[in-house]
């Protein structure tokens, strides 16, 4: 695992392509990523398997809060440990950064909600209509946090 930065969008959005279904609305776009990136607090982690990026992560630290932004793993490296990998970092990072709130949003019925609940994440919201498809529906999104 590395840390990355905007020279490797292209692999990134590649990832996140894949892994997000678009139906729900919840992949970023490569504008999204690249306008987010520069700023203050925001770190790029990449998971590399064969000199290929599979997987990343994307978070933000603010003052003793960490988000998690974006996780994400190729369709084809998944359930090998990656994204556990990835989270455990953005968790171990974040405390050792001194942040004592880590929180994230994700689709209520996204089976991410079992990784995260398993590494200590419980609900601590629910935002309705937070993702939008392009058919127009919208989707819940559960807000979780993991306090030190
Ligand atoms: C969520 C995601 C990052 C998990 O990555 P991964 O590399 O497959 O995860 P891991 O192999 O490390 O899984 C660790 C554990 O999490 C749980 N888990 C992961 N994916 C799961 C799934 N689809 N259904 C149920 N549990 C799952 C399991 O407990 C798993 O352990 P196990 O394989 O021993 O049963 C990946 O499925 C993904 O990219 N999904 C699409 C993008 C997304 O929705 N991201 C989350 C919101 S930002």
């Amino acid at each position: 695992m590395r840390r990355g930065g905007a020279d490797e969008l292209d692999e990134v959005m590649e990832v996140m392509t894949a892994a997000f279904q678009p139906c729900f609305g919840e992949a970023w776009t490569r504008s999204q990523c690249a306008g987010i990136l520069p700023m203050h607090g925001v770190s790029l982690t990449l998971a590399e398997q064969g000199g290929q990026v599979a997987g990343f992560s994307l978070v933000r630290a603010v003052a003793d809060e960490a988000e998690l932004l974006l996780l994400a793993v190729d369709p084809s490296e998944q359930r090998r440990g990656i994204g556990q990998a990835l989270l455990d970092d953005f968790i171990a990072t974040a405390l050792a950064g001194g942040a004592h709130r880590l929180h994230l949003e994700v689709r209520d019925g996204n089976p991410a909600v079992e990784l995260y609940c398993t590494s200590g994440f419980s609900q601590v919201g629910r935002r309705r209509n937070y993702y939008h498809g392009p058919d127009g529906q919208s989707h819940d999104a559960v807000t979780l946090a993991l306090v030190d």
